[in-house]
């Protein structure tokens, strides 16, 4: 197979690889650079526990997406969101609403509405379930994680000290 060499930025830190260009994104991050929050679920297209965001906001399905496209793009995955032992306000609002059951789903849900809040702020109900129409929730029933995209907002919106979406 033939193989490319790239750079990629993830969680702001720099790794240089050589992959095969059959070589998904999803595969590099959990194999080779062991970011396993990052799920495997349908390796389709259609679960959304791959997801991961692009240039900071762009939600993309890593199954999907060849890594060896990513040549100099900046990637953040769910270990990524913490920052001085601080979860996102996104990751606080599903451990405050109870959104998070076996936890599959959850990374890519909390990467999807990171997504979504970053342009959206104070999406509607209807908003929000339509931008996790392609994120698969098998346990909660959504109901909760609804609500935790709704508290994400109120917390990032209304505290100003602490630090905005990005
Ligand atoms: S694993 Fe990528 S969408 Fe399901
Ligand atoms: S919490 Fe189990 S799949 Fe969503």
């Amino acid at each position: 197979m033939k193989k490319r060499d790239i750079t990629l930025f993830v969680n702001n830190e720099e790794y240089r690889l050589e992959v095969p260009v059959n070589r998904t994104l999803l595969q590099v991050l959990r194999e080779d650079l062991n970011l396993v929050g990052t799920k495997y679920g349908c390796g389709l297209g259609e679960c959304g526990a791959c997801t991961v965001l692009l240039d900071d906001d762009k939600a993309v399905l890593s199954c999907l997406t060849l890594a060896a496209e990513m040549n100099g793009k900046r990637i953040t995955t769910i270990e990524g969101l913490e920052k001085d032992g601080e979860l996102h306000p996104v990751q606080q609002a599903f451990v405050d609403k109870h959104a998070i059951q076996c936890g599959y789903c959850t990374s890519g849900m909390v990467l999807k509405s990171k997504s979504l809040l970053s342009k959206n702020p104070a999406p509607s109900e209807d908003e929000i379930r339509d931008q996790l129409e392609g994120n698969i929730c098998r346990c909660t029933g959504y109901v909760k994680i609804v609500e935790a995209v709704k508290h994400a907002g109120e917390l990032i919106s209304n505290e100003p000290g602490r630090r905005t979406c990005s």
